[in-house]
């Protein structure tokens, strides 16, 4: 194992910043208390810097960071630039240019009392969706013809390669088998609609064939919205395409407690990854040290665990369990009463005494 990590940062837009400053501060209390260390390059890439110079994500800079060991994202989106340009520049250029093909997105309750559902524990909720993240609908193939006439075309296609499905699907299964609990994997689909979706339905069947020691399950993804909501603790691994993963994981981040607490990682296993908060820039809130960086904070934790740091991760995470059931927390939004620093401060304090 490495003892230095160079992490290419990209704080990015609205709250990105102050949250990914939290973040990093409790990555290096975590480097000093592990013996490791961290080498940070940021990026000015983003809104802010698109608005500035006219710059977007230049191949440059991905050479760059596919020599470093992870990529560390705050967010990306401002309202002052066009809907989803800087998104896709940086957010998909990232995952497209280093083919981060697994989005994993943990769905844990960390705390009881930030569950919106009735009756629900923290035993009850504790699965992982495995979302494509190199095709389906954000592959970029589609566009607009005759805008604005009364003949306008416009198509967007889904695409599904043989390979990007099937590695996505070993992952998933892999997955299943690591985390060795229910011993489960849930296909989430629309096939019955969308007969593409088919390539799926036959690829999960095949790779399954690898993994006799793994139940194979199957949802379309609106019943899958209703059993996340209904029985939460059915669901122990689940793989689906980027759009239904980009939906189900916003359901699954308020079931664990709310955009403040929900991370993911942009992975292409051994490779280069990218980390990231699941929540947006959050404009309105930008400056203002009121959002919640613990799913930032949480972003950190799944980045050291990829990076073979797991007893580091695992403290990260007991530190912010924590800091979340203490009796003074009653909320992780920006209108919890604790401000953005000293969140950072709480988990920090509450690492050091572990
Ligand atoms: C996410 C985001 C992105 C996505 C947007 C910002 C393009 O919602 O990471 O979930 O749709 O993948
Ligand atoms: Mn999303």
């Amino acid at each position: 194992m490495t003892n230095n990590y160079k992490i290419a940062v990209f704080a990015g837009d609205g709250i990105g910043p102050e949250v990914t400053q939290e973040a990093l501060r409790v990555l290096d209390v975590t480097a000093e208390l592990a013996g490791f260390t961290v080498d940070c390059k940021h990026f000015p890439h983003g809104s802010e810097h698109y608005l500035a110079t006219g710059e977007l994500l230049p191949d440059d800079v991905l050479e760059e960071v596919r020599g470093m060991d992870a990529v560390y994202l705050g967010a990306i989106g401002d309202p002052r630039v066009e809907v989803g340009l800087v998104e896709r520049a940086v957010i998909a250029g990232l995952r497209f240019g280093l083919d981060l093909y697994v989005n994993l997105r943990p769905i844990r309750l960390m705390a009881e009392k930030f569950c919106p559902l009735k009756g629900k524990t923290a035993r009850d909720i504790d699965f992982v969706v495995v979302r494509e993240n190199t095709e389906d609908a954000y592959a970029g193939i589609g566009g607009i013809l005759k805008k604005g006439t009364d003949n306008e075309v416009a198509m967007q296609q889904m695409v599904y390669t043989r390979q990007g499905v099937e590695r996505v699907i070993r992952y998933a299964f892999e997955t299943a088998r690591k985390r060795d609990r229910q011993k489960k994997l849930l296909l989430v689909d629309k096939a019955n609609a969308i007969r593409a979706q088919d390539i799926w339905t036959r690829i999960f069947a095949e790779v399954g064939e690898e993994y006799p020691d793994i139940e194979r399950e199957h949802a379309y993804v609106d019943a899958a919205c209703m059993w996340m909501v209904k029985n939460p603790e059915s669901f122990d691994t689940v793989v689906t395409t980027n759009l239904f993963g980009d939906i189900i994981t916003d359901l699954g981040a308020v079931l664990q407690g709310g955009m403040g607490v929900a991370a993911s990682g942009n992975i292409n296993p051994g490779k280069v990854s990218l980390f990231e908060p699941i929540h947006g820039s959050a404009p309105k809130y930008k400056g203002q040290n009121v959002s919640c960086p613990i799913a930032a904070i949480a972003a950190v934790y799944m980045m050291l665990d990829e990076l073979g740091q797991s007893s580091s991760a695992a403290k990260i995470e007991q530190a912010i369990e924590k800091v979340l059931s203490s009796e003074d927390v009653t909320s992780v939004s920006a209108s919890s009463g604790i401000s953005t620093s000293e969140w950072g401060d709480r988990v920090i304090e509450a690492l050091r005494q572990l």
